[in-house]
């Protein structure tokens, strides 16, 4: 069985990738109703990352240092690849993944100044250097995230306390260096890795964001399933349909 897509959504807070990776898996479930497409997150998206993530993002956590957030990020992905991410990807299944070491490269790399070298070793070391087939890069206007999204995904986080007393603010209180350090980090990797990654950037609607995303992932199916053909019919299997 050929293996699966891995496709990933990056962004700095507030950036809208939540919303598109919903809307995004809602066109891939119309388009292949028999292939629904496993839907993921990190920090978090299995029980033990679960709990990882309460603790990275909670507010009291407020003495964790750069190498320990560093190392908790690493040991959630650790955990979503083995128990989540691979076995899918070995089904043949379609992964949208809500954050990968993009993250951990611009947030603790740039952000936290730990810089890309350490990210990538660790990424080689404990993630079998597991590489998504297209990352989907959001990246407004730097000053439009530090205002308008930051505010958006502060006011969000109060909420979700409210209603469930969930504290997830600790980022949200870091100061708009470290928010601009993780987005020159983002373009850095976008223009180190073009091929991998479709950097959608500008001030966009939700509309016109999502049109490009469907653009961009269309292109990769395609690329995808021609190559599942091609060795399918090396080794005399049926195609996949899509
Ligand atoms: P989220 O709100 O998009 O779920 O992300 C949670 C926070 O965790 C967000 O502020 C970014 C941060 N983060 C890192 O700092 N490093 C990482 O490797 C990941 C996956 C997230």
């Amino acid at each position: 069985m050929p293996r699966g897509l891995f496709i990933t959504l990056e962004g700095l807070d507030g950036s809208g990738k939540t919303t598109q990776i919903k809307r995004l898996a809602g066109w891939l479930k119309k388009r292949f109703p028999a292939e629904e497409p496993i839907l993921t997150r990190q920090p978090g998206g299995t029980p033990t990352g679960d709990r990882i993530r309460a603790l990275v993002l909670d507010s009291r956590s407020a003495g964790l240092s750069p190498l320990a957030e560093l190392a908790l990020m690493f040991a959630d992905r650790a955990q979503a690849i083995a128990e989540l991410i691979q076995p899918a990807l070995d089904q043949g299944k379609i992964v949208l993944c809500d954050r990968f070491t993009d993250s951990t490269e611009a947030y603790q790399g740039g952000g936290r100044q730990l810089g890309s070298a350490p990210v990538l070793e660790l990424h080689r070391l404990l993630c079998a250097n597991l590489q998504p087939d297209l990352t989907l890069l959001l990246l407004p206007p730097l000053e439009a995230s530090l205002g308008r999204n930051l505010a958006r995904a502060r006011s969000r986080n109060e909420r979700a306390a409210e209603q469930n007393g969930a504290d997830e603010g600790r980022f949200e209180q870091e100061q708009d260096a470290f928010y601009r350090r993780a987005w020159e980090k983002y373009r850095e990797i976008a223009l180190r890795e073009p091929d991998r990654i479709t950097l959608i950037e500008g001030d966009l609607t939700i509309d016109q964001v999502h049109e490009k995303i469907i653009e961009a992932v269309a292109s990769r199916l395609l690329a995808h399933n021609q190559t599942a053909s091609s060795l399918d019919d090396r080794t005399g299997n049926v195609p996949a349909s899509g």
